[in-house]
């Protein structure tokens, strides 16, 4: 089933929606099919390649990490996003898009509103996502969107917008839950939430922060559902220490 039935599917019927970014293909392997589906965010930047901003992600490591994350899942969706740069006019932007098609992934999320690109992308065939509120590649910084009505309505406004142009999905990021609950109301298609409250169609949460693996990183809308950060360092010191003592390898990891 394509991805927009599936999404349209789940908001009828009431069932929330579950999408974790996922960079690479060891954990995409681990937990493709647990959720509905995978987004290979420009958080890679962040969490993979330590850079301070999303931004300077370029188009082909996005493709690569798109590529490594699909060849993995069997079940879940795979969500490609465009970086920063990429999706300028509606031309280049379905140039792009179509790159993510044929990376293996199912649709792409697209950042902002920009008259039109949204549009053409759907046009050329690709499902695309839309992503307002806090939006990173373009924002100086965190805080919370939509605390004022012009801004409110604004972000209502390009929601609107952004499904007159065919997005078969939103992501709503760091807005206020009572915004977020209009918002989700006012909509055909689902919302997705981060940081945007329980009154959206469903949530996204990066998955490095779902398994606790980034212990200096706590913005108030992540859940760690695991806290695997020291069990990594455990394993490592417990490596060093075998490694150093003699002890590994012993004869049965030897020919
Ligand atoms: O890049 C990303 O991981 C995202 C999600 C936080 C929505 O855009």
């Amino acid at each position: 089933m394509a991805i927009q039935k599936k999404f349209a599917q789940l908001k009828k019927s009431g069932e929330k929606i579950s999408v974790l970014a996922c960079y690479d293909y060891a954990f995409a392997r681990l937990v493709d099919g647990t959720v509905d589906a995978l987004l290979v965010g420009d958080s890679l930047n962040n969490v993979v390649y330590g850079e301070p901003k999303t931004s300077t992600v370029s188009l082909e490591t996005m493709l690569l990490h798109s590529r490594a994350v699909a060849r993995a899942s069997e079940k879940s969706f795979v969500v490609g996003d465009m970086p920063f740069g990429s999706f300028g006019t509606p031309k280049y932007a379905t140039t792009n898009a179509k790159k993510f098609l044929e990376a293996g992934c199912h649709a792409v999320k697209v950042e902002g509103f920009s008259e039109g690109v949204a549009k053409a992308i759907r046009e050329a065939g690709v499902p695309v996502m839309g992503h307002i509120g806090l939006t990173p590649q373009t924002a100086e910084g965190f805080s919370v969107k939509g605390r004022n009505a012009a801004e409110a309505e604004k972000i209502m406004r390009n929601a609107l917008a952004l499904e007159s142009e065919g997005c078969f999905a939103i992501v709503l990021e760091c807005v206020p839950a009572s915004l977020a609950k209009k918002i989700s109301s006012s909509l055909r298609i689902p919302t997705i939430g981060i940081g945007a409250g329980k009154h959206c169609g469903g949530q996204v949460l990066v998955l490095h922060d779902v398994l606790g693996l980034l212990p200096d990183f706590r913005p108030k809308f992540v859940k760690r559902f695991a806290n695997l950060a020291g069990n990594v360092s455990g394993a490592a010191q417990k490596f060093d220490k075998s490694v150093k003592n003699g002890k590994f390898p012993a004869k049965k990891y030897s020919y």
